[in-house]
């Protein structure tokens, strides 16, 4: 197959665009620059593997020229950030460009068409998530984006699309171009930058598993259906204790109530649209973990496409010895420069 991954210069895209080449379909890698994308495919060998297309997805045009000759898509192209400053370019890409995505590959015919959405966005949930969950209607910026997003995505399945969408957890594992929201946990724990413990849950998959998913959900072919990418669903101070331990380092022992680390974390927003600096705690992740439910079930996903996922220990693990390891962009020297 021919598919275009919106997205290749990101986390999951960079991944994906792997697990496709390796799978021997032809893929159009897809972001608003080919240095970047190059940059974030060159440490999986596949830089020169692939057809690169720059394109914001945020117009029709090239949105439809970017699509045209492929059989299928799979859209991860996100602002997948918690970041207070970048709030005003959540609507335009998350929301409004998945509408632009999804309608424009159902128009020419792509099948199936994979939607990547976000565990945010069936939150807060009160019990385990699993791919039949209700969308959510988080009060937080980028979960809300994603929450809408998911309602575009399913009501293109309503209309007969044969869009799949995929629901991971939060993103584990090497190789992030982007510096994403688990790099940069990992990294504050390593340089003792968060001397307490977070509170609440968070569902955990590794990028190479969720790359898989992708990679099935292409080969099964049948559409719409929706699957969850989730391995485990940990305490984020396990996450913690986690990423110090493979750092050689000690877990954070200060426990401080969870409303006064909510009140922390709408003070740290309004500082960080004043900084140039990434502050690592924000309202957003807080809220997040304290609205997870404390399970999820991602069996339906291993019974139907045959992916196993790895613990969350082993996905943290690799995390950290590509952080402390890497050459590739000095992910833990970048922030200390
Ligand atoms: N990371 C996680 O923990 C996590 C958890 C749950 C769900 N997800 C979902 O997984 C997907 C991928 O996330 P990620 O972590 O891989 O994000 P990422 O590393 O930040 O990558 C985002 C990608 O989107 C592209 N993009 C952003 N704005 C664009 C625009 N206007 N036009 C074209 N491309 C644009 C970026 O390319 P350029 O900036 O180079 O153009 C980049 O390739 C998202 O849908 C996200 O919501 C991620």
């Amino acid at each position: 197959m021919k598919v275009l991954v919106t997205g290749a210069s990101g986390f999951v895209g960079s991944h994906t665009v792997k697990a496709l080449v390796e799978a021997g379909h032809q893929v159009r890698a897809a972001a608003r620059s080919a240095h970047r994308i190059r940059r974030a495919l060159r440490p999986h060998g596949c830089a020169d593997a692939v057809e690169t297309v720059e394109v914001d997805l945020t117009s029709r045009e090239p949105v439809v020229r970017a699509l045209t000759g492929c059989d299928a898509v799979v859209h991860t192209a996100a602002v997948h950030s918690f970041d207070a400053r970048r709030r005003p370019e959540l609507h335009a890409i998350n929301v409004r460009s998945t509408d632009l995505v999804l309608g424009s590959a159902y128009g020419l015919g792509l099948n199936p068409i994979v939607h990547v959405s976000s565990f945010t966005a069936l939150l807060p949930a009160a019990q385990s998530l699993t791919a039949s969950s209700p969308v959510g209607d988080p009060p937080v910026p980028c979960g809300r984006s994603k929450a809408l997003a998911e309602w575009i995505a399913r009501r293109w399945q309503l209309a007969g699309a044969p869009v799949t969408i995929v629901t991971p957890g939060m993103v584990w594992g090497p190789h992030d171009p982007a510096c994403g929201e688990s790099t940069l946990l990992a990294r504050s724990v390593l340089q003792g930058r968060l001397p307490f413990r977070l509170p609440g849950v968070v569902p955990v998959v590794d990028v190479r598993d969720l790359a898989a998913v992708h990679v099935a959900v292409l080969s099964a072919g049948v559409a719409p259906r929706r699957y969850l990418a989730v391995a485990e669903t940990p305490a984020m101070a396990e996450i913690q204790r986690l990423v110090a331990a493979a750092g050689g380092g000690s877990p954070a022992r200060l426990a401080v109530p969870a409303p006064v680390l909510s009140a922390a974390g709408r003070l740290a927003d309004l500082l960080q649209r004043m900084l140039p600096v990434r502050l690592t705690f924000g309202r957003e992740g807080t809220w997040t973990a304290l609205h997870c439910p404390p399970g999820a079930d991602a069996s339906a996903t291993t019974a139907d496409l045959g992916v196993t996922f790895r613990s969350a220990a082993e996905s943290v693990l690799d995390t950290v010895r590509w952080l402390i390891g890497s050459t590739e962009q000095g992910p833990l020297r970048e922030e200390a420069a």
